[in-house]
């Protein structure tokens, strides 16, 4: 656990990104993560999507705010690109340089997700948008959360004081066709995907990553 030689495919580090649902649980999952590379010693720099720089953050407060509900589906996708291209170049890009870990709260499979099942965007073209925005960078490991909607909402509401954002606001439907979306997009790349059943109690989803996911790549 201790030879950081071992994380990761040789020389690079290991570029992580957590995905799933609104609701599904993968803030806590991230933090285990940093805990267990910290306790390596590993350094780990983590980042959340849109957001993670101050022009990414700003493009944030648009694409969230419920008074931006006249947004256009392509204005939406571009701007979740925009602040994925700041953050790359600002952030990821520089990390991964220097053999740091990144730990992405979403990366480009929110955007097929999203837009791709949820919008209905051709996935072809947002596969064009992505490669041109990322300049081609795909993570290493993609966490996949995956539960319920009705699950996921009951946890949203049960959060703290917190309003829901324009996404989350959108219905049932929208958010069945992210989690079909999700799925589709594990089940196309099972090498780079690992799915949890985030249905479960959050103690036993974070026994599994660990017993999945962390053991795999301290070769225990
Ligand atoms: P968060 O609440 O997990 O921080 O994510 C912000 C919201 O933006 C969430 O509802 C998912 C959505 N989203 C997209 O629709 N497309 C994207 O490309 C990304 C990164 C997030």
């Amino acid at each position: 656990m201790n030879d950081p030689g071992r994380l990761g495919p040789s020389g690079r580090a290991k570029f992580v990104s957590f995905e799933g649902i609104d609701g599904c649980g993968k803030s806590t999952l991230m933090e285990r993560l940093a805990d267990w590379l910290r306790g390596a010693s590993i350094a780990c720099v983590r980042v959340r999507e849109p957001g993670g720089t101050a022009i990414g953050e700003k493009v944030r407060r648009i694409l969230l705010d419920p008074a931006s509900s006249e947004m256009v589906g392509r204005a939406e996708v571009l701007l979740y690109s925009a602040s994925r291209a700041q953050l790359i170049e600002e952030v990821i890009g520089p990390a991964l340089e220097k053999g740091a870990w990144v730990l992405a709260d979403r990366f480009i499979d929110a955007t097929f997700a999203y837009q791709g099942f949820g919008r209905g965007f051709d996935l072809e073209h947002l596969q064009m948008i992505q490669h041109w925005a990322t300049g081609g960078l795909v993570p290493d490991k993609t966490i996949l959360l995956d539960c319920g909607v009705d699950l996921a909402t009951s946890r949203l509401c049960a959060r703290d004081g917190s309003t829901r954002d324009r996404i989350e606001r959108e219905d049932r439907e929208f958010h069945s066709r992210v989690r079909e979306g999700y799925l589709a997009l594990a089940r196309k790349d099972p090498a780079r995907f690992l799915v949890l059943d985030a249905s479960m109690d959050l103690e036993a989803v974070v026994e599994d990553f660990y017993n999945r996911f962390w053991l795999a790549q301290t070769g225990k």
